[in-house]
């Protein structure tokens, strides 16, 4: 199908309905957020309405969440003459998603035998309130007047389609997560109140109707049962004659706020926001929209499809996030789809959270809370694992505790522990909040610490300290011995650990003696992680002066890649995981993003010795690998690798190029990885001494690059261009005054 994209948004000439299509039409403000199903089209079947909140799980089994499909209050349609819309044949279709402000349009002609009628709906997740849902109904009868039946509904019959964590099993079972427990038909609109099965939290929902002045009503019904609640309104439709019907939506949870208060706020902000109508809505979202876009566009001059791929990519990135929110992260597909039961990985602060760190640091604060606030959770996951300390689960949900099934992963992928402190660091580095490490981060630091230390095991005939059944990055290695990237992070975190208890002795002793007493940290405790920083294993080749991936990748048989695979769909598919772990081949990046973590532990031979050896053997069977290559390859000078690595990542939903966007929603770590790859690979920024500096390498195509971004609580200004000789000229960081 044809996908058009323009710097300000993406459109489709496509009428039907795909997965693909509402994948990446998806639009939300973080709080809430559908794919791109149409809400007029009621031949759907209730799961394939994707509508998310963030932090809205429940328990799919005993232990096991799943993000939930909220009951779709988008559903408004028309009925031209009792004949459903979704019955119509479509001409002149288009369908438009605007960056600007997230506003999905629709417009077609719908026809009925000799009738035909032109439909436009609209509809946007306000940013300025999350709360707040608008949408749009325009209908124009072209040739012939008649009876036109509004249907507006909250459907309470949505449910999941729960997909397995096994990615090659397809699961056909279906499960509703709410059941109704309140409803009120209003004068002009209704209200349906939901709870979840197990977590028991509370959705309510509540609309109104605001009508243009020529719609005069002829009748007006209303009514609720299991299926939901829904009200129609009746009027006489004339040749050439636009009718305007605006679906006004509120929504709280008790996340939000108490139970019992729910219904009444609920009702009081439908009623503020029924008074605003529609263009003042839309105003104040677009105000909201323009202070986000403010300091996070970017502008590339001379490629037009790839300023708008960037384009995309912000967009989507703001609007999975609930920034305001501290007790939620994103997931691997953010609010896009239920992929992964919506659980949060280190694909959020290893991929995605730089591009917030950068462009909106209160959101990443956020999202790095929500890390603070489920350290109890990660303490309890060290104990189950008889650790010490406190260990991130792979996977997580709303409580923080373990929601990965798969053994070999969930048990063996510890790095995500040291991959969230390396967030934090980096965003303490980054904003100088330095309150951050005084009340939350130094706390982790420590824990996670203990979390290392019990995690070594001491070998006394080599006085050294290994990692073993260990999955680093690379999750095609097994459980292996050592690997590079878990032990080199390991030793970063105690390290860190170490120095903040030095800086708070000597500049906040109050904070140092309550984390000492709090946590009972001893002496001895300390010797221990000093000497695990000095005799860690860091698997490496003396004679090559090559890093090793970790101490079992030698003996794997060696696969010549470029004859198995010639595609882009992962090799997994074709072949067993238990018959994969044995070739000498890599799912995603794994010591090169080591490289892209830690640029200064490298020496620049040592980066092109990494790259030379690791690249060609890497298979990008997870998304979370071309953008973390484009980035390196960029640094390294390697113009065609950083552009060919670049494309795939930055198109990679838009182009559909793993060809499970439509299945399984955006890959929200793609897109986080494209950011970084523009950011710290073809701007080439480095952000070390507090001082900002560019080493750009744009592509050749690109004539210019500029952006804002945010450092040190300061907005600075990158600018690289070319002269009219095609040379660069040397890239520019100043103060934005
Ligand atoms: C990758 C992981 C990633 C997860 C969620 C897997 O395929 O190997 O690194 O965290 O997907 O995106």
């Amino acid at each position: 199908m044809e996908i058009q994209y323009r710097t300000d948004g993406i459109s489709t000439q496509n009428p039907h309905t795909n997965d693909f299509l509402e994948s990446v039409f998806f639009h939300g403000n973080g709080y809430i957020g559908a794919r791109g199903f149409p809400c007029e089209d009621q031949s759907q079947r209730p799961h394939q309405k994707g509508l998310y909140m963030a932090g809205v799980f429940d328990e799919l089994k005993p232990g096991i969440t799943d993000i939930v499909n909220t009951p779709n209050f988008l559903g408004l349609t028309v009925k031209v003459e009792d004949q459903d819309l979704h019955n119509a044949s479509k001409s002149a279709f288009c369908q438009q998603l605007s960056f600007r402000d997230g506003v999905l349009a629709r417009e077609y002609v719908a026809s009925f035998g000799q009738k035909h009628i032109k439909i436009r709906l609209s509809r946007f997740f306000s940013l300025a309130d999350v709360h707040t849902t608008v949408i749009r109904l325009e209908v124009t009868p072209l040739d012939f007047e008649g009876e036109l039946t509004v249907l507006a509904a909250l459907d309470a019959t949505s449910c999941n389609l729960p997909i397995q964590d096994d990615q090659v099993k397809k699961n056909t079972e279906t499960v509703r997560y709410v059941e109704t427990v309140d409803s009120s038909l209003l004068e002009d609109g209704g209200l349906l109140v939901y709870k979840t099965r197990v977590t028991r939290i509370t959705i309510a929902q509540a609309f109104c109707l605001k009508l243009s002045d020529n719609v005069q009503v002829l009748s007006r019904q209303n009514q609720v049962s299991e299926q939901g609640l829904d009200y129609m309104l009746t009027f006489r439709g004339r040749a050439q004659e636009t009718y305007v019907i605006d679906k006004i939506i509120t929504v709280y949870t008790s996340r939000d706020i108490h139970t019992h208060q729910i219904k009444d706020m609920v009702l009081n902000h439908l009623s503020l926001n029924g008074d605003k109508g529609y263009d003042r809505l839309l105003k104040e979202n677009e105000a909201a929209w323009a202070r986000r876009w403010e300091t996070s566009d970017v502008v590339i001059s001379g490629d037009e499809r790839a300023q708008c791929a960037i384009r995309y990519t912000i967009f989507q990135l703001i609007a999975n996030n609930a920034s305001q929110d501290s007790a939620v992260s994103i997931g691997a597909r953010g609010l896009t789809h239920a992929r992964y039961k919506g659980c949060y990985f280190w694909d959020t602060e290893i991929f995605m959270l730089p591009f917030y760190i950068y462009t909106n640091p209160e959101a990443a604060k956020n999202l790095l809370l929500y890390r603070y606030h489920t350290l109890d959770a990660a303490r309890e996951h060290a104990k189950k694992m008889t650790a010490a300390g406190a260990r991130y689960p792979w996977m997580t949900s709303y409580d923080g505790s373990e929601q990965c099934e798969s053994w070999d992963i969930g048990a063996c992928e510890v790095h995500i522990t040291a991959d969230v402190v390396y967030g934090m660091d980096h965003y303490i580095r980054a904003t100088g909040d330095t309150q951050f490490l005084l009340d939350q981060a130094a706390e982790v630091y420590l824990e996670t610490a203990r979390f290392w230390e019990s995690r070594f095991t001491y070998d006394q005939r080599s006085d050294h300290y290994n990692m073993l059944f260990v999955k680093g990055p690379d999750e095609y290695c097994g459980a292996t011995q050592n690997n590079t990237y878990t032990n080199m992070l390991a030793v970063y975190n105690l390290t860190l650990a170490l120095e903040t208890l030095k800086f708070l002795e000597a500049q906040h002793k109050e904070v140092h003696e309550r984390l000492i007493s709090k946590l009972g940290l001893k002496t001895d405790e300390l010797l221990r992680w000093e000497d695990i920083i000095q005799k860690a294993v860091i698997p490496y080749d003396k004679e090559k002066d090559l890093y090793l991936q970790d101490e079992t990748f030698m003996l794997l048989e060696p696969l010549d890649v470029a004859r198995i695979k010639s595609d882009n769909i992962p090799l997994y598919h074709r072949i067993c995981f238990d018959r994969l772990q044995r070739y000498r081949v890599i799912k995603q990046a794994d010591l090169i993003l080591l490289v892209a973590l830690f640029p200064h532990k490298f020496t620049q031979a040592q980066k092109k010795a990494i790259w030379d050896f690791y690249e060609p053997i890497t298979l990008h069977d997870s998304t979370l690998s071309y953008g973390i290559h484009a980035l390196i390859a960029a640094q390294l000078g390697l113009k065609e690798k950083a552009w060919n690595y670049f494309c795939k990542s930055l198109y990679l939903d838009l182009d559909n190029i793993m060809e499970n966007t439509g299945s399984e929603g955006l890959h929200l770590a793609a897109l986080g990885a494209s950011w970084q790859a523009l950011f710290f690979g073809f701007a080439g920024l480095s952000l070390e001494d507090g001082m900002p500096k560019a080493a750009p390498n744009l592509p050749d195509n690109w004539s210019e690059l500029r952006f804002t971004f945010l450092f040190q609580g300061k907005q600075w200004r990158f600018e690289a261009k070319r002269d009219e000789n095609g040379s660069m000229t040397a890239g520019t960081v100043f103060v934005d005054q």
